[in-house]
């Protein structure tokens, strides 16, 4: 391993994500482990501008692994998709002699990052953090595990209520471009369809099933991705069902932000650490411009160009277990 580097800046940015503080706890002690600084940088990008920076040691991350939230805060910062706000957030890495970056984040932050590598020729890589799990060269993001056990618990309950009423339910989920999060949780809480924007979700497909399920289901289920492009936001579904099935009691339930926060499970914190651990060493070992992720079990390096591109595949085999087992 090389040790030209001395001071690494570690920062958040983007969504917030269950796990985030368990991957900032084990980029920090891993580069105290190989006598390393570490600066931490607050409010993602936006703080970098602004120097919102201080060194970090082993304290600052004492009793940090089991929550959620970021201690060090985040944000979407429009100023750092300028080249004025990235010359800015440079000077303020100079000034507080940081020569290498580790970004905690998904699409957006890796977007910032590969520019900002690219134009002033600093070392980053990143950390999968969003609760999407939309990033291509990892199997999971940080934050999801946690996300979708979230979600389940939830629709769980609602099942309670759908099922005493015989009501039928549209829960609307978490994930702008993507819908691995309803997927997923659609199997585990078997609901009956499941309406995502990556795949061809065909409402009139769901109005046959309601069709032919009608007669001897009491309560019924539909997870719908938040970005569902082709049939829009949970309560228009609602309004078309309410339309085309008067007889049915139907109810829209949007979960929002309680999909983001809580108590990361065990998988997101392992996973956390683990990639925190790998992203010191891949910057001493001279990778630059990639993410670190986990694919079968190992650690994977994937360019930042090839993370970002939406290149995530919905896996169609569970796709089509929704439709297997909700008959
Ligand atoms: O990217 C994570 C995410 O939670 C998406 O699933 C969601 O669309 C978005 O962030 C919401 O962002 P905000 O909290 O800024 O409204």
């Amino acid at each position: 391993m090389s040790t030209s580097i001395e001071n690494i800046g570690l920062f958040t940015s983007g969504g917030d994500a269950p796990g985030m503080n368990a991957a900032i706890r084990a980029v920090v002690r891993t580069a105290l482990y190989y006598n390393i600084q570490v600066t931490g940088i607050r409010r993602g990008y936006e703080g970098m501008i602004n120097g919102e920076m201080s060194l970090m040691d082993r304290r600052s991350v004492a009793n940090i692994v089991q929550r959620g939230g970021t201690i060090l805060k985040t944000g979407r910062s429009e100023q750092f998709m300028t080249p004025e706000g990235r010359k800015l957030a440079y000077e303020q890495l100079q000034k507080n002699k940081v020569d290498a970056l580790v970004a905690v984040g998904g699409d957006g932050t890796f977007k910032g990052a590969q520019l900002f590598g690219k134009e002033f020729n600093i070392p980053i890589v990143g950390l999968p953090g969003t609760i999407d799990n939309d990033l291509f060269g990892t199997d999971f993001t940080i934050g999801y595990d946690t996300a979708i056990n979230t979600v389940v618990n939830a629709v769980d309950r609602i099942r309670d209520t759908a099922e005493s009423h015989d009501r039928l339910f549209i829960i609307e989920v978490m994930g702008k471009d993507g819908g691995m999060i309803a997927l997923r949780t659609g199997i585990a809480t078997g609901s009956e369809a499941v309406l995502i924007p990556d795949s061809t979700s065909d409402i009139n497909a769901v109005f046959a099933r309601l069709e032919r399920d009608r007669r001897h289901k009491s309560s019924k289920i539909i997870i719908v991705a938040e970005a569902d492009e082709e049939s829009g936001a949970a309560f228009d579904i609602g309004d078309q069902i309410k339309e085309k099935y008067p007889n049915y009691d139907t109810r829209v339930s949007v979960l929002g932000h309680i999909q983001r926060g809580g108590t990361p499970t065990c998988m997101d914190r392992v996973l956390a650490s683990r990639v925190g651990v790998a992203a010191v060493e891949a910057l001493l070992d001279g990778h630059r411009n990639e993410m670190i992720g986990v694919i079968h079990n190992d650690i994977s390096y994937i360019d930042f160009s090839r993370a970002i591109k939406h290149n995530t595949e919905l896996n169609p085999k569970l796709l089509k277990i929704v439709e297997i087992l909700s008959l």
